[in-house]
């Protein structure tokens, strides 16, 4: 009896657990195939995408030549020194800092006279903010960079030789499209050099202040004569280049320097996108992935945020709502028609590139938006973007600046971009992908740039104000 009892019992134990047993391997069974199907699903997307990446262009970006740390500690010391400004206020850190992802979290900067650091700062009495938002200076190193600022205003190579607004005066010895631009921001009044009649921070007058605006190689001359009279930027010039002369540094060997910072420091291509584009399948998120697929096809953002630096460098109007003071005592800002006199080109600005774009808000060249998703409807129908705008975004003193008047929107549509014409239709969950993408290409180690601000600079200046 009692063998019996165990036997049934060893029976009905043996057939349960072959019952469990069979049932977690059919649903293992089902996992596997589920999981390979989802899994094909996966490849045949990618296979796509690297096409359409392919087709486009994008073939990912091999990193610039390392520069030597003695050329990049100047250029860091330089980059953070407000002595490069007439009043002695303003470093190129105030409107492109570590701690706004090297940008200011303004619509429009704010330079000469101002308090405060970033989305704080505030503007100075009888001063006017800059017309238009510093853009980021991520990733401006490479070499297919062929023209700097959103106008273009300083373009070319050190092969084919520069244009700038400096024509003849510009010095020989510029190592880079990005050393070029740096010799402009201490030039101009508004953002670092600052008005007849300025005092400096220290009550001296400012002697930067006096020179043209049409006399770039005093100003330079200027601000190397201050420079050279602090004993530690001799020293840190001397060992950045050794093989020259002290009498043959100047202001390019400064330019030099802040380029080769700039690069050392902000050049990343560890974005999700970019180790996707090196050939990691898993690193985007399948909503980032349906969002890539939009931006290389039917939502046709390639086409202008086209190749390896996701811009064409061209100029296009997407009639952005205009604010602010405007350009060259314009009430508004004629982008690259200024320069070009051109009728056609009125409003269209250099296509921004897009790495890190998610962390530089507010967007677009005069910071009229402070959302990406403003930013996407902005260019799926331009005309509805402006009727819908909403100033309540701005910092409290631009709102009465925004122009929107009937005559002003057709003035802008006027030379909208043709790619623009036709008003694009996408659903919520297509523009919930673009964003996705937009978030896929900012990079890890680009979100805490606290540790490249020196503690001091040698001008024993403050840092910040
Ligand atoms: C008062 C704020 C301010 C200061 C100070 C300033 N910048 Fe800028 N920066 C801007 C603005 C605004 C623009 C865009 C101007 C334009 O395109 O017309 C800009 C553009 C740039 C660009 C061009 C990026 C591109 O993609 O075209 C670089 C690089 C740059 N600045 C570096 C510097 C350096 C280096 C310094 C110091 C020597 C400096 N800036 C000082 C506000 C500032
Ligand atoms: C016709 C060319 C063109 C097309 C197509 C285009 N863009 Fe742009 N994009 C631009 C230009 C030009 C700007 C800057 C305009 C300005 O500031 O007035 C810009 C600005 C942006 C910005 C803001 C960047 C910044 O730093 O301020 C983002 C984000 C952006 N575009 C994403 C997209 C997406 C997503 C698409 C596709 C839906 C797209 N773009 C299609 C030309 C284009």
């Amino acid at each position: 009896m009692h063998g019996f009892k165990t036997s049934a019992y060893k029976r009905g134990v043996l057939v349960i657990a072959t019952l469990f047993l069979s049932g977690i391997f059919v649903l293992f069974s089902l996992l596997a195939v589920v999981y390979a199907a989802s899994n094909d699903n996966a490849t045949e997307m990618d296979r796509t995408l690297r096409l359409r990446l392919a087709e486009a262009g994008v073939t990912g970006l091999e990193p610039p030549p390392v520069m030597s740390a003695a050329r990049v500690e100047l250029g860091r010391m330089l980059f953070f020194d407000p002595v490069l400004s007439g009043n002695r206020d303003v470093s190129c850190a105030t409107c492109h800092s570590p701690l706004f992802a090297t940008a200011d979290g303004l619509s429009l900067s704010i330079g000469v006279g101002g308090r405060g650091e970033g989305s704080e700062r505030t503007l100075g009495v009888g001063r006017r903010r800059a017309p238009r938002n510093a853009p980021d200076v991520f990733n401006r190193g490479f070499t297919q960079w062929r023209s700097m600022f959103w106008d273009s205003r300083v373009a070319g190579s050190p092969e084919t030789g520069f244009e700038t607004p400096a024509g003849g005066a510009l010095p020989e010895g510029l190592e880079s499209l990005l050393a070029a631009q740096a010799l402009f921001p201490p030039s101009s009044r508004d953002e670092m050099r600052g008005g007849i009649g300025d005092r400096d921070v220290l009550g001296q007058e400012n002697e930067l202040a006096l020179y043209s605006d049409y006399d770039f190689a005093g100003i330079w001359q200027g601000l190397m004569q201050r420079l050279k009279a602090i004993p530690e930027y001799q020293e840190l010039f001397a060992s950045a280049y050794p093989g020259l002369e002290p009498g043959e540094i100047g202001i390019a060997q400064l330019a030099n320097a802040i380029a080769a910072f700039q690069i050392d420091a902000w050049t990343f291509l560890d974005s999700p996108f970019d180790r996707y584009l090196a050939g990691d399948d898993a690193v985007l998120s399948a909503g980032a992935k349906r969002g890539t697929l939009l931006f290389y096809g039917e939502a046709g953002c390639a086409v202008c945020h086209a190749g390896n630096l996701l811009t064409d460098q061209q100029f296009h109007n997407l009639a952005a709502p205009p604010l602010g003071p405007g350009k060259a005592g314009g009430l508004l800002d004629y982008g690259r028609g200024m320069l070009t006199m051109r009728q056609e080109e009125r409003f269209a600005f250099r296509t921004p590139p897009l790495r890190n774009v998610a962390l530089t808000g507010p967007w677009l060249h005069n910071g009229a938006y402070t959302s990406l998703e403003g930013v996407i409807r902005q260019h799926l129908n331009p005309e509805a973007a402006l009727r819908n705008y909403d100033t309540a975004q701005l910092e409290p003193d631009l709102r009465p600046t925004v122009r929107l008047e009937d005559e002003m929107i057709a003035v802008l549509l006027e030379t909208l971009d043709p790619l623009m014409q036709k008003p694009l239709e996408l659903s919520e969950q297509e523009i919930a992908d673009l964003l996705s993408f937009l978030n896929a290409l900012s990079s890890e180690s680009a979100k805490d740039l606290s540790a490249d601000i020196p503690k001091r600079v040698p001008s024993g200046l403050a840092l910040g104000n």
